[in-house]
């Protein structure tokens, strides 16, 4: 399967999984566990949930990670910042890059803006160097874009 294949199979079956359920919580878990057991080559895949200004882990499958980060902070916080997606190649090129996991060399990170105001940021990390290319970020666009429609 090639990636475009690989998410077009991943949206049908997140429409299926999400289908019915609005809970954002309950969604943003089986949609990490989705994630995380399609795509290959991921170390994380989860959400960090904006409470009161603030970036706090959300759903998430992999290692523990950061619980807070604040704004403008590493790539969550940059994202968080600028409201637009972001792909890091080398996460130690980054500079500000908040290490959860020392085995992490790769990231791509999403907001979620729903009515205008950003609720959530999609995180995903790898341990190969330049995993994620423009593809990964459409393919991923999409995935939130359907997470957010199925939100009451
Ligand atoms: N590396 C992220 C922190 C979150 S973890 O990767 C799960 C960052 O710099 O924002």
């Amino acid at each position: 399967m090639n990636k475009s294949e690989r998410y077009e199979k991943l949206y049908g079956e997140l429409a299926a999984l999400l289908a019915g359920e609005s809970d954002l919580v309950a969604n943003a878990a089986n949609m990490s566990a989705l994630i995380w057991q399609s795509l290959p080559g991921l170390s994380w895949a989860g959400f960090y949930l904006m409470k009161d200004g603030e970036i706090v882990l959300g759903p998430f499958q992999g290692k523990p990670a950061c619980v807070r980060i604040s704004t403008g902070r590493g790539v969550c916080g940059t994202v968080a910042s600028t409201g637009k997606s972001l792909i890091v190649p080398d996460v130690r090129a980054f500079p500000g890059h908040i290490a959860c996991d020392a085995a992490s060399r790769s990231e791509i990170v999403l907001p979620l803006f729903r009515e205008g105001m950003l609720i959530a940021l999609l995180d995903l990390d790898s341990p190969e160097v330049g995993r994620f290319d423009e593809e990964d970020q459409r393919g991923l666009e999409s995935l939130v874009a359907l997470f957010l429609e199925n939100l009451a």
